[in-house]
């Protein structure tokens, strides 16, 4: 991604691309939402009083919103009880994840090396002076939000806290990190934003001179890495994504629409299931029939992907888009039960595009539907009013040139 200053009034700035996807972690963790924030806010305070340079302040944000994304995207929850494989797992599967779309070794060992202790007790032996800084300061701004109770006034809290990490000097922590967070950590501030969690305004006037503001191609770079890994959730839905992209991008592509457009249409198309992040693999892999409970898990994913997306201001059309793929134009869809005018061209044609590919797949009940098949039944929604026309007659015509076009390059 290339450094550009962002005005964050009509520009896509990178920070609230990775805090989408911090809080897209926090729907799989469940329990303490808001974490990745805290310790962003706890890492940037510490870098401050190290004398960090502004810069390297930004770059220690990204990492410190991102130290756990792969927690929510990296990790089978197969996995999810066996604690072990996941203490290892998720700074390697995280590190992965990053390094795929930064290109930046400072913020993938941040990822990598946040659990590793200064006496060499941690996850992967790494001790002292070899901890990467970033790494150092992300643990024990980690730390400190594992152990933090919300129920204690602030002069306790920092009594508390303050006693917790000093005993872990030289242990855990590097001594030096330790002594700069006493210090910072003494004035009530700290203490009254970490419980009134008022971090938004703290994290912004830290980092808004510095905003970065990202391209959609580097938007879209993003959004496939993290489209692969919401596909890999299920093994019956493994370019489910990728496809719904492609046909939303290729029909805008053909109907002339500009190639912004076209671009944002492939993004929806890549975001529209990253909602599903909140739904368990063992619902999406069922063999039989959904219980009523299950049904409702599944459902609320769409949601999801608005909350997720909403995060990232100046993208309005592309979350409409991508959250309103469940959405039927004679209001029979969730979550909104959208109707008629209320959902627009690229609204209506992802839904088709996701019917479509859908079907074209395997499911754990029944094997993939034929071409003819998938249309027909697509057509008899359409004739119920569910689907529309227009968008329907418009992924016929394409998926006509692209079924010709593979029939004939295996001639
Ligand atoms: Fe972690
Ligand atoms: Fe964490
Ligand atoms: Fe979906």
């Amino acid at each position: 991604m290339n450094p550009q200053n962002c005005d964050n009034k009509s520009n896509i700035c990178s920070c609230s691309v990775f805090n989408a996807l911090s809080f897209a972690t926090d729907i799989f963790e469940k329990i303490k939402t808001g974490h990745a924030k805290r310790v962003a806010y706890t890492s940037l305070k510490l870098a401050s009083q190290l004398n960090m340079p502004i810069a390297d302040m930004n770059r220690l944000f990204n990492a410190a919103i991102l130290h756990d994304v792969g927690i929510g995207f990296g990790i089978n929850e197969a996995y999810q009880e066996d604690r072990e494989y996941n203490k290892v797992e998720h700074v390697k599967k995280g590190a992965s994840i990053v390094s795929e779309f930064f290109h930046d070794q400072d913020i993938t060992d941040a990822v990598r090396y946040h659990h590793e202790n200064f006496d060499g007790s941690g996850y992967l032996g790494v001790r002292g002076a070899d901890i990467p800084l970033f790494a150092g300061i992300i643990h024990l701004a980690n730390y400190l939000d594992t152990i933090f109770e919300r129920r204690t006034t602030y002069s306790e809290a920092r009594k508390e806290n303050q006693a917790a990490i000093l005993k872990q000097s030289g242990i855990l922590f590097d001594p030096l990190h330790v002594e700069a967070f006493i210090e910072m950590t003494s004035a009530e501030r700290f203490w009254l934003d970490y419980r009134h969690e008022n971090f938004d305004a703290m994290l912004e006037r830290i980092i808004s001179n510095n905003q970065i503001k990202i391209e959609l191609d580097d938007l879209i770079k993003v959004a496939y890495v993290f489209s692969k890994m919401i596909d890999d959730k299920s093994k019956f839905t493994q370019k489910h994504s990728r496809n719904v992209a492609l046909y939303m991008r290729e029909t805008a592509k053909m109907k002339l629409f500009d190639e912004e457009t076209q671009k944002k249409a492939y993004i929806a198309g890549l975001f529209h299931d990253i909602g599903k992040v909140s739904t368990p693999s063992s619902i999406l892999d069922k063999p039989g029939p959904l219980s009523l409970e299950e049904r409702s898990h599944i459902k609320v994913h769409s949601y999801y992907t608005r909350l997720i997306l909403d995060h990232i201001p100046n993208i309005e059309d592309i979350a409409r888009w991508a959250s309103n793929h469940h959405e039927f134009i004679n209001g029979t869809g969730y979550p909104e039960r959208l109707k008629g005018d209320e959902l627009d061209y690229f609204s209506r044609l992802i839904t088709v595009c996701d019917i479509y590919e859908a079907l074209s797949e395997n499911r754990p009940y029944r094997k993939a539907l034929s071409y003819e098949e998938a249309w027909q039944t697509i057509h008899e929604m359409r004739d119920e009013n569910a689907l529309c026309p227009e968008a329907c007659r418009d992924l016929k015509g394409l998926t006509d040139i692209m079924t010709f076009n593979k029939n004939e390059s295996t001639l």
